[in-house]
């Protein structure tokens, strides 16, 4: 039997932890800030309950085979007390998060081959304690390689696709470009449908195509349509889609901007790349949250 440990009972966490623990022999442990009787889902083909087995305190936690870390990108440092508890030297660690700087977040306290960058395009909002609508199908990209196809196994029988990739830092920084776009949305509070309106269009745009001259420095594979392809996906996909960041914000929780758009800036300018528009909207995201 293999052991998973959850770090995280939020949308992706709680999502993914039922799946896991529905659908396979796999023991799921969940590791949380506050205590959890069950951890339900709404699905589009009905109600996901499970029972799994929680932790409060990172001292309680033993060494499992796999830990799946799905808090979000602000709160490593918390998250790396679990990790003590819960890691070995054969335990290897999937990163459930956004933005492209999985592995480097982790690098500092788990050896690097052990950890498993992993982009979810799932989409889930909690709808109260332990309690999450699941709107979609849920996939996730790992690598192709030895640890990405272990990851892929877990996942046999759970409804969640996972797929693998030759170029997973190409997939990661796609998915950056789409996310890097909604934090116009966060900013004036207003679902997707803003992206009709052509000044706000122009705006994302110049967004994406800063990302893009990044992600390419970094190495990314990135072709120009991807603005468009990423403008359109807002302009078709559900006008009253509220991304994440304007959740939590809405919320008064905090915001994960330095993961997505604060990471193009920062990546830039290692690069000696300019990125004015994405600097404008972290710095207004992070005054007006
Ligand atoms: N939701 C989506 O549809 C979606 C889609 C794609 C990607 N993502 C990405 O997936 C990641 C997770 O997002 P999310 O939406 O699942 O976030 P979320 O709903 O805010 O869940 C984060 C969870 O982490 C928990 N947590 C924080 N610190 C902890 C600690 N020290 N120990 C244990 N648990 C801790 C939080 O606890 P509390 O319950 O106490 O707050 C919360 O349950 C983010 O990087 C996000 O960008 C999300």
């Amino acid at each position: 039997m293999t052991n998973i440990a959850v770090i995280g009972p939020g949308a992706i966490g709680g999502t993914v932890s039922v799946r896991l623990d529905k659908a396979s022999s796999h023991s799921v442990t969940v590791c949380a800030r506050s205590h959890l009787t069950n951890l339900t889902i709404e699905t589009t083909e009905g109600r996901m309950t499970s029972e799994p087995k929680v932790l409060v305190s990172p001292e309680q936690g033993r060494p499992c085979n796999w830990v799946l870390v799905a808090t979000k990108a602000y709160n490593v440092v918390p998250t790396v007390a679990w990790l003590r508890h819960l890691m070995d030297s054969e335990t290897r660690l999937a990163v459930l998060q956004n933005g492209v700087e999985h592995v480097a977040r982790f690098a500092p306290y788990v050896p690097e081959n052990r950890i498993v960058p992993v982009v979810v395009n799932m989409p889930v909002e909690r709808i109260g304690p332990g309690h999450f609508r699941q709107r979609g199908n849920g996939h996730l990209t790992v690598a192709a390689d030895f640890n990405g196809d272990e990851f892929a196994r877990l996942f046999l029988n759970t409804g969640i696709d996972v797929s693998t990739t030759s170029d997973f830092q190409s997939e990661a920084w796609r998915k950056l470009a789409l996310n890097c776009a909604g934090a116009v949305s966060a900013l004036v509070l207003k679902p997707a449908a803003i992206a009709q309106r052509t000044p706000i269009a122009n705006i994302m745009k110049a967004l994406v195509r800063e990302c893009i001259v990044v992600g390419r420095a970094e190495g990314a594979d990135l072709d120009d349509s991807l603005v468009e392809s990423v403008l359109d996906s807002y302009r078709n996909g559900p006008g009253d889609a509220i991304n994440s960041i304007h959740a939590d914000r809405l919320a008064g929780r905090p915001i994960e901007i330095d993961a997505r758009n604060g990471a193009i800036v920062r990546l830039g300018r290692k690069h000696k790349i300019e990125t004015p528009v994405n600097q404008i909207i972290v710095a207004l995201l992070e005054a007006a949250a």
